[in-house]
């Protein structure tokens, strides 16, 4: 049996990390891998999540099974997090899910269980784990104008022409905020374009949430899925708490699925468990008892708030460092666009040729497209980076 199983593709992503880990050079940079890292290199635990670890271990006193969508707190906590008050609880279901990837997968199944012959619209570029859960999972993709490679801006008029070729039930997947790869976000007026383009042909809304915080703040990232989510008739939305808890490996995500009838509420909400009974049965519990331990104590809550807004304001100031280094250095404004970019990746725009230049001649690494993480720089990098660029000739 196992002889017929074909390679698979490596993930691109995974692959840099290991060429990253055996490049013997001490002055190499790591911008690939997308994981918040201090100016020390680290990746630190958050002071908050280590306190509610200890406060789950000393209170805990059982680890026997959850329910099928995990702690009602944990629930209830992110939507609240997510979603203020923009929606009635009543129309929400909600599932906790191995990560942001287990929202998003569990979100593409029930659309296939749903409506199998809706396809799937991704920004082009996207994140590349959406288009091959998508393919794994046989479903059609549509790939809308997203980034226009001239500017680094959103190609919103190319977009919402793209968009407009979508059919009633199709389903169009929007990055929340912070987008991944590319760091170029709508602005709130384009979102409610969106929604409108959304409403008169009977789309679907599909939010993936996965940097809340990393970018203009907790409220402000959000803002866009708020006004998704009250303004359109059906939506699901997918989140993680990897990055702005720092729990990566914990795998903690959410899962939901928002009908502005009521009645379809328990109908949704069973189907949350249903999918997660076949493909994991009960959700991990640690990460996210230690969120809604986070977010449910005052204290708690305002230190993890303010180390995450230091977390946000440094990688703002990484930003502003290097776009003003390439203005001085290339005595250009060109690169202005990464000051304006936000939440951990820019896409600077390098042929692929310029990025493995990049790499070979001065040990930087960069994702293939040229996407960078910013959060892989520090004070004394940044010029370093800003210098090789301009020698490569980006
Ligand atoms: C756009 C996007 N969605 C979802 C995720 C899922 O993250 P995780 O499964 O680690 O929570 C990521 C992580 O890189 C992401 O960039």
């Amino acid at each position: 049996m196992f002889e017929n199983l074909k390679a698979q593709p490596t993930d691109k992503i995974l692959e840099l990390m290991k060429l990253f880990a055996d490049d013997p050079r001490d002055q190499k940079i790591d911008l690939g891998v997308g994981v918040y890292k201090n100016a020390e290199g680290v990746t630190p635990v958050m002071r908050a999540v280590k306190a509610a670890e200890q406060r789950v271990w000393e209170d805990q006193t059982t680890k026997a099974y959850t329910s099928l969508i995990g702690d009602p707190a944990f629930s209830d906590a992110m939507i609240s997090l997510i979603l203020g008050d923009a929606v009635p609880r009543a129309n929400i279901a909600a599932a906790a899910t191995p990560g942001g990837t287990g929202a998003v997968r569990q979100a593409f199944e029930l659309v296939r269980m749903a409506n199998p012959s809706a396809r799937v619209y991704v920004s082009n570029p996207t994140w590349p784990n959406h288009l091959s859960i998508l393919k794994y999972l046989g479903m059609e993709t549509v790939a809308y104008r997203y980034f226009d490679e001239e500017t680094r801006a959103v190609d919103f008029g190319g977009m919402i022409e793209d968009l407009a070729t979508a059919n009633a039930g199709d389903v169009i997947l929007l990055h929340g905020c912070c987008h991944n790869p590319t760091g170029a976000n709508l602005n709130l007026v384009e979102w409610q374009a969106v929604i409108d383009l959304i409403n008169e042909r009977g789309l679907i809304a599909m939010v993936d949430i996965a940097y809340q915080g990393f970018g203009d703040g907790l409220d402000e990232d959000a803002a866009a899925t708020r006004l998704v989510a009250s303004n359109v008739s059906e939506c699901l939305i997918a989140a993680s708490c990897s990055k702005n808890f720092g729990v990566y490996r914990e795998r903690t995500g959410l899962l939901m699925a928002i009908s502005q009838e009521t009645s379809q509420q328990g109908l949704n909400q069973g189907t949350l468990a249903f999918l997660n009974r076949q493909n994991f049965s009960f959700p991990p519990d640690h990460g996210a008892r230690v969120v809604s331990t986070i977010l449910n104590d005052q204290a708690l809550r305002a230190d993890w708030a303010a180390e995450l807004e230091d977390v946000r304001l440094s990688m703002l100031g990484l930003r502003q460092q290097l776009a003003d280094e390439l203005q001085k250095r290339s005595g250009s404004d060109r690169f202005a666009f990464i000051a304006q970019h936000r939440g951990m990746f820019s896409r600077i725009g390098a042929a692929p040729e310029l990025v493995m230049k990049l790499r070979q001649e001065h040990g930087i690494y960069m994702v293939g497209d040229s996407r960078m993480n910013i959060a892989g720089l520090n004070a004394t990098t940044v010029p370093i980076l800003a210098q090789a660029i301009v020698d490569v000739g980006i």
